[in-house]
């Protein structure tokens, strides 16, 4: 089978480019540990890349019914507030190492850059990381109807650059994230524990260890 040429990175934000995969278990553990709800990194693992909502039901679990949409909506707004002082601080020292030679040499190659966050904070982490100008796409998560692992922002982000989506090579540190990539038909670059990151086609520890050259056919 002939493979088709790379011609965009749509990058995860959250635990891909900086870290802010803990800022976020940080602010639902204070959440979970103010309702006496057992919360630990390895629960963790399963909110990553889930939006706001989605993360706080699985959170509360069975829980989840005991709560009103609007206390559950007051519940979600805590934790963000907190989330939001957390990131308040990230500067261009907070990119992850490697992420900015990721960036730089994905451009230097001329292929499109995207991003595929459903986080509705990724445009201000963004541009407090001070590389806001090197994305062809940033997908505006208020647009988005499913999340993932749904493939939507994925596609999205390859419509928008105009990039048919087996021209793509999606990075993931979560799991719902590897799997929104499969589904949209692209290449899985995962971020992380190969143990944990199973269905993606390569697992590396952190994008100090990217070299796109894996991945030009
Ligand atoms: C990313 C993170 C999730 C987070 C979600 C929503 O996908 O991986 O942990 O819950 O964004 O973020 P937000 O900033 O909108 O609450
Ligand atoms: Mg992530």
């Amino acid at each position: 089978m002939i493979k088709p040429v790379l011609r965009a990175v749509i990058f995860d934000l959250d635990g891909v480019l900086t870290d802010t995969a803990h800022y976020h278990y940080l602010a639902w553990k204070r959440l979970a540990d103010s309702l006496g709800i057992a919360f630990d990194e390895a629960a963790n693992e399963h909110l990553k890349g889930i939006d706001r909502m989605g993360s706080l039901n699985l959170i509360l679990g069975e829980r989840a019914k005991q709560y009103s949409d609007a206390e559950k909506l007051a519940l979600a707004d805590d934790k963000n507030r907190h989330y939001q002082q957390l990131i308040a601080g990230i500067t261009p020292a907070d990119l992850l190492p490697g992420a900015l030679d990721a960036l730089h040499s994905v451009q230097a190659a001329g292929l499109k850059i995207g991003l595929a966050s459903v986080s509705k904070n990724a445009k201000a982490v963004v541009e407090r990381l001070g590389i806001m100008a090197l994305f062809d796409d940033i997908v505006d998560a208020a647009t988005i109807a499913k999340g993932k692992p749904d493939p939507e922002i994925f596609l999205a982000a390859a419509a928008h650059m105009q990039v048919v989506p087996t021209e793509c090579l999606g990075v993931e540190d979560a799991i719902a994230g590897v799997r929104a990539i499969k589904a949209a038909g692209m290449t899985v670059l995962g971020i992380g524990d190969p143990a944990v990151l199973r269905e993606a086609d390569r697992v590396i520890a952190g994008l100090h260890q990217f070299d796109l050259v894996d991945y030009l056919y």
